[in-house]
């Protein structure tokens, strides 16, 4: 299928959410090249163009064929791509996924990807008819807490020593996080 139609384009106030382009190399390797934005994800920053590219090529498959939805997180006001928010381990047969999200440096604190979360999630529970949206969040990982915390999710224990950060050899604690759609209905009608 088609990236577009996997990832639709939205809009909040602030933000355009899209598919990723391959013309958004330059901005995925500034994201993807920062060691503090990609440390949770266990994973060595990116250092080349091409690296970038072969990545966008790898979100575009990974659409296509697995239909994992991706959106590249634009700012309206400057038309630059500064984050990517994205379902992975979707598993229909049970109505849930989990989220996940990384936003270029220069752009935290601003409440950017709380807006931009909130939309992906309001289209997995009305439009990928999702029941349950997990977040697994490194225990150390204080601003990606605090986020998932404000977006409504509940903490529902810790996974120890679940995952393994090939950057920093070691084991790294989880919290499972997750916001069920009829929490999420809940919070859409309070005031
Ligand atoms: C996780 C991550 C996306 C959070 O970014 P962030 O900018 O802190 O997140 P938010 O969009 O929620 O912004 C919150 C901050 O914006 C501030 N803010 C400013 N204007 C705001 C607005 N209009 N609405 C909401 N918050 C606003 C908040 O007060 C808060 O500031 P604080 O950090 O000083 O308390 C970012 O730290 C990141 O990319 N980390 C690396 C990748 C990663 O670890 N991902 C998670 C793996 S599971």
């Amino acid at each position: 299928m088609n990236p577009a139609a996997v990832s639709p384009v939205m809009e909040t106030d602030r933000l355009v959410l899209r598919e990723h382009r391959e013309q958004d190399a330059r901005s995925i390797l500034e994201l993807f090249g920062d060691t503090e934005v990609v440390r949770h994800f266990g994973m060595k920053p990116i250092s080349s163009l091409n690296a970038a590219e072969q990545m966008i090529k790898y979100f575009r498959k990974n659409s296509r064929e697995a239909g994992l939805t991706r959106w590249a997180v634009a700012l309206k006001s400057e038309d630059a791509v500064v984050g990517s928010v994205f379902y992975t381990n979707i598993e229909k047969p049970y109505f849930r996924a989990e989220i996940g999200f990384l936003l270029n440096r220069s752009y935290w604190g601003r409440g950017i990807m709380k807006e931009a979360a909130e939309r992906v999630i309001s289209f997995g529970f009305e439009q990928m008819s999702l029941n349950r949206i997990q977040a697994l969040v490194s225990v150390d990982n204080r601003r990606s807490v605090s986020l998932i915390e404000r977006l409504g999710f509940s903490k529902e224990g810790v996974l120890r020593e679940h995952s393994f950060n090939y950057v920093e050899k070691r084991f790294e604690d989880m919290y499972a996080f997750a916001l069920l759609a009829r929490d999420h209905k809940k919070t859409e009608r309070e005031p």
